[in-house]
């Protein structure tokens, strides 16, 4: 029978859910690039506070959280916009800024949101090569032209787990036309600890064109709840807050970070029991031939032979057999590619464990 044509083709991959292990172990879960390592007692009571309230609808400004977040991170609340995830910003200014016709451009293996956010809106997504697997800054500037309206950067990058440095993303920012919107998306900020990263907070300010996007998701440990901010110039903060539905962030997620955020100590040992183990599995794999490309987010991508018996799909159904769910990357073009979110250290052993009788 004849369906109606959706003008989004199949895109991204389906997550694997209810995976029967046989001995009745839990899975391990790690294709999605979640936190391994818990919620904060602080956000988690905030949080049931709030529960007691449910028949009370959410502020619909989020005042108060967008004045924890503008302590915390020394901004002008007017110029903070939150949404249900980060994802939602992303969509937002898709649909704000971008039409049939448009381009929005981004690196090759950039974060597939973008691909989608710009099906979504009917524009062209146009992707600059990213050789070793990181966004060049040259690339995308080659890219622009007189029909680009959106330029998304996620740094680091997911899938890859790279990161450009802050003279570099100052570089985009200052290449780029000024009727060009540049999204920075640093939904992995909490991880880096590189001197020479920056979130690009301080790249907004004078911009009229940039708009940074952070998350709750990750480090903070807050995915169930979606919450996702950004901070860009007040009158891109008033479209922003016209687009976006009312109630679009739940009371119960703005409780939560007003408690994680009294919880510093939470997020870094959060970030660094997350390193410790990167470096564990880096070092793991590196030593069964696998080649790691460096990261300093909570993933990380390997890649497997592409011919014999170790490759990147025996080894996603090997792990799954296992009781391990990891992340394929075809949909990213990466075919010989396996992504791992960096779990706890006793999932990550199993990992290493799980892997090593494959690789064998
Ligand atoms: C690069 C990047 N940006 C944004 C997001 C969206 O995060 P959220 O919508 O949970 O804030 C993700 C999620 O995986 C991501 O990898």
């Amino acid at each position: 029978m004849a369906k109606p044509r959706s003008y989004i083709p199949e895109i991204g991959k389906s997550v694997v859910k209810n995976v029967a292990v046989p001995d009745g172990r839990p899975v391990i879960n790690l294709s999605l690039n979640e936190s391994s390592f818990g919620v904060s007692p602080l956000a988690a009571e905030a949080a049931k506070h709030r529960c007691e309230r449910l028949y009370r609808y959410p502020d619909p400004t989020s005042t108060d959280l967008r004045a924890v977040i503008g302590k915390r991170f020394g901004l002008d609340p007017d110029r903070i916009v939150c949404g249900n995830g980060s994802e939602e910003l992303l969509d937002l200014i898709g649909r704000l800024y971008a039409r049939p016709g448009d381009e929005i451009l981004f690196a090759e293996h950039a974060f597939l949101a973008f691909s989608i956010v710009a099906m979504r809106v009917g524009a062209t997504p146009v992707r600059a090569p990213a050789p070793g697997f990181t966004t060049d800054v040259d690339a995308l500037l080659e890219r622009v032209t007189d029909n680009t309206r959106v330029v998304f950067l996620d740094n680091p990058n997911n899938p890859c787990g790279t990161y450009i440095s802050a003279d570099e993303v100052k570089r985009l920012r200052d290449g780029l036309p000024e009727n060009v919107v540049l999204v920075i998306d640093s939904a992995y900020a909490e991880y880096v600890d590189r001197p020479d990263y920056t979130d690009g907070l301080e790249l907004v300010a004078g911009a009229e064109n940039v708009i940074v996007t952070r998350t709750f998701s990750k480090a903070y440990g807050l995915a169930a709840l979606r919450i996702g901010w950004g901070y860009c110039s007040a009158s891109m903060a008033g479209v922003v807050n016209r687009m976006r539905a009312i109630g679009n962030v739940n009371a119960v997620a703005q409780a939560a970070v007003a408690g994680v955020l009294e919880d510093e100590d939470f997020v870094r040992g959060v970030r660094d029991a997350t390193n410790r183990e990167r470096k564990k599995l880096t070092d793991a794999f590196t030593a069964m031939g696998l080649a790691v490309t460096p990261s300093v987010t909570n993933f990380l991508i390997a890649r497997f032979p592409d011919t014999g018996n170790h490759r990147a799909g025996a080894a996603y159904a090997h792990l799954v057999q296992n009781g391990i769910i990891v992340r394929e990357v075809t949909d990213y073009g990466l075919d010989d590619y396996l992504r791992f979110t960096i779990g706890r250290p006793e999932e990550n052993d199993a990992v290493i464990e799980a892997l090593s009788r494959f690789m064998v």
